[in-house]
């Protein structure tokens, strides 16, 4: 049986109320890291549910902008789309957009995936890029801040998609992963550095996932169908960010 997680779920009202409760919950952690550490590493997913909390977050009216410590702040992504930085489907040209474009994050910064290379290439590059970010040596795994994920309707998280090779690496920090039903190559992390984060939160918004979230979190254990059940972090906790739609 998987280890035991204590998840704590919160569950707001409307997609506007989830917005600030996320927006609040990565400022809080960025600003912790930087007191404890000296620097906030966060991995960040793309889709569309986070991209109304990047534009609050970059949003200088709003609370949270200030309180950021930018340029003590390293972003990078859980996964991404083998696609150019200005596909629409990018999700470092959807968080350039929402955010990146507006905030004073240095570009040495900013840690993209290249989804516009050869997809075992851009893997294999971003492999290189944590080890030097995170100084890594050996066998050693990065530890995020932070790393927010989504859900998708059939049960994936970052591109770990049902029934796909990436489940099963244990290995590598992250890897190309070929998604047959799609069609499609991403890039993503693997779920071992994924529960390796100080604190892992998932951000899930309406309806249409309120099935599958129960599913992952109250259903059978059965990680090959509902990836999303690998993500059973190593320190025990778990936080889940629901508007009322997806906690139904
Ligand atoms: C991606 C994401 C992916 C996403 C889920 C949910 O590249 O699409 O990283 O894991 O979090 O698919 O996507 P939505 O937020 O669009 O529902």
């Amino acid at each position: 049986m998987p280890r035991s997680v204590e998840i704590t779920v919160n569950v707001s009202p409307t997609v506007p109320e989830t917005t600030r409760v996320a927006a609040e919950s990565f400022t809080r952690s960025a600003v912790q890291a930087v007191e404890a550490r000296g620097q906030a590493r966060i991995a960040i997913s793309g889709g569309s549910t986070p991209r109304t909390v990047f534009e609050l977050l970059a949003d200088p009216q709003q609370p949270f902008y200030a309180r950021i410590p930018w340029d003590r702040m390293q972003l990078f992504w859980v996964d991404e789309r083998c696609v150019g930085p200005d596909d629409p489907d990018s999700n470092y040209g959807m968080t350039r957009h929402a955010m990146l474009s507006k905030v004073p994050l240095p570009e040495a910064n900013i840690h993209r995936m290249e989804g516009e290379l050869d997809p075992q290439e851009g893997a294999s590059r971003y492999e290189a890029e944590l080890r030097h970010a995170f100084r890594l040596e050996g066998a050693e795994t990065p530890t995020f801040d932070l790393i927010i994920l989504g859900l998708g309707e059939d049960g994936h998280t970052a591109s770990l998609f049902p029934h796909t090779l990436a489940l099963s690496e244990m290995a590598r920090l992250c890897m190309a992963n070929h998604v047959p039903e799609k069609d499609v190559w991403r890039i993503t992390l693997t779920w071992p550095v994924i529960i390796q984060a100080r604190e892992v939160v998932f951000l899930i918004e309406g309806e249409a996932k309120a099935k599958m979230v129960r599913t992952i979190f109250a259903g059978a254990y059965d990680p090959e169908t509902y990836p999303a059940q690998l993500i059973r972090p190593a320190n025990g906790r778990l936080g889940l960010l629901l508007d009322t739609a997806a906690a139904r």
